[in-house]
């Protein structure tokens, strides 16, 4: 009972006490309770049977309860760098994509080096739309900014008998409003389309146009490439009087074999580039038809 009374008192004291060396200061002794060493005052009171009998520890008690919850804290140090860091890099990037928009020429026609046609990264309006890749053809007589599509080879239009019963949708390779911002640039813009035709009509002045093209704001227009005067049913051949039928305004609108075609530039730079192709009149066995359309193509400085 008295050793486990002791052990106790021992405990409690070296609780008090600083743990690296044991010595604890009370009043004005100072003491080593469990190694009272010759010279030292020892407290009789509080070790009074000396180092050489020391208890045994006592058990230890039972588990502690479980503490409070401690306050929500604030966001740790490292979380909030790598917020501003991520911060910094975004504002960076964005300066970076100024930089390259305001730095990029607004055409091919603006980069002085014109030694290598190839593709080139151009922005026509800085302000308001990305930069963005064009093919600069230099080898041309005036530099061409070039903007391909999904459609650049000639397709046969399937079999289908009413006007206008087959669609083809053109996608470019690039935004349209990018587009829109190097027509905007560009002294002027021209594609190229053209139906190569076996009995098969694009205008027909009896009954339904047979075919149109579709223009950047998806308006359907019925003049073909060529016709300068932009007059509705009229092809190249129709304007200058030189259709294989003279009566007819296209090639193609003769509506027999052999095969004929019809072709030319579309140059309205408010209607380009073409965004659709509209044909019919193809069911017969006896019946084809071809088409095929150019990239945008622009040129000079605005
Ligand atoms: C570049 O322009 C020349 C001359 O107009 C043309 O023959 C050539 O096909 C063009 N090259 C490309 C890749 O568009």
């Amino acid at each position: 009972m008295y050793l486990k009374f002791l052990s106790m008192l021992s405990l409690i004291l070296g609780a008090l006490s600083q743990p690296d060396d044991g010595r604890s200061c009370l009043g004005n002794t100072v003491y080593n309770y469990f190694y009272g060493s010759e010279g030292q005052t020892v407290n009789p009171n509080l070790n009074p049977i000396g180092p050489q009998q020391q208890g045994k520890p006592g058990k230890i008690g039972p588990r502690g309860n479980k503490g409070e919850k401690g306050p929500k804290g604030e966001p740790g140090q490292s979380d909030n760098t790598a917020r501003e860091l991520d911060k910094m890099q975004s504002e960076l990037d964005e300066l970076k994509a100024k930089f390259q928009a305001f730095s990029a020429p607004p055409s091919c026609d603006h980069i002085s080096n014109k030694k290598y046609s190839g593709t080139y990264l151009i922005s026509p309006d800085p302000y308001q739309v990305a930069p963005f890749y064009a093919f600069c053809n230099f080898t041309s007589a005036e530099t061409e900014t070039v903007i391909e599509h999904d459609t650049m080879e000639e397709m046969a239009v399937p079999k289908c008998a009413a006007a206008k019963c087959f669609r083809r949708r053109i996608r470019y390779s690039v935004d349209m409003d990018q587009i829109v911002a190097l027509i905007e640039r560009s002294t002027s813009c021209r594609q190229y389309i053209k139906y190569r035709c076996r009995a098969s009509v694009i205008f027909y002045d009896t009954g339904p146009d047979y075919a149109s093209w579709v223009s950047r704001d998806g308006t359907q227009i019925h003049y073909w490439g060529g016709a300068t005067s932009r007059r509705s049913g009229y092809c190249a051949c129709g304007e200058t009087g030189t259709c294989v039928d003279s009566n007819k305004k296209c090639n193609c609108d003769r509506n027999t074999a052999p095969e004929t075609s019809d072709e030319g530039y579309l140059t309205d730079k408010d209607a380009l580039p073409v965004t659709g192709l509209f044909f019919g009149d193809t069911d017969g066995s006896d019946e084809f038809g071809w088409h095929t359309l150019g990239p945008l193509i622009c040129s000079g400085r605005q």
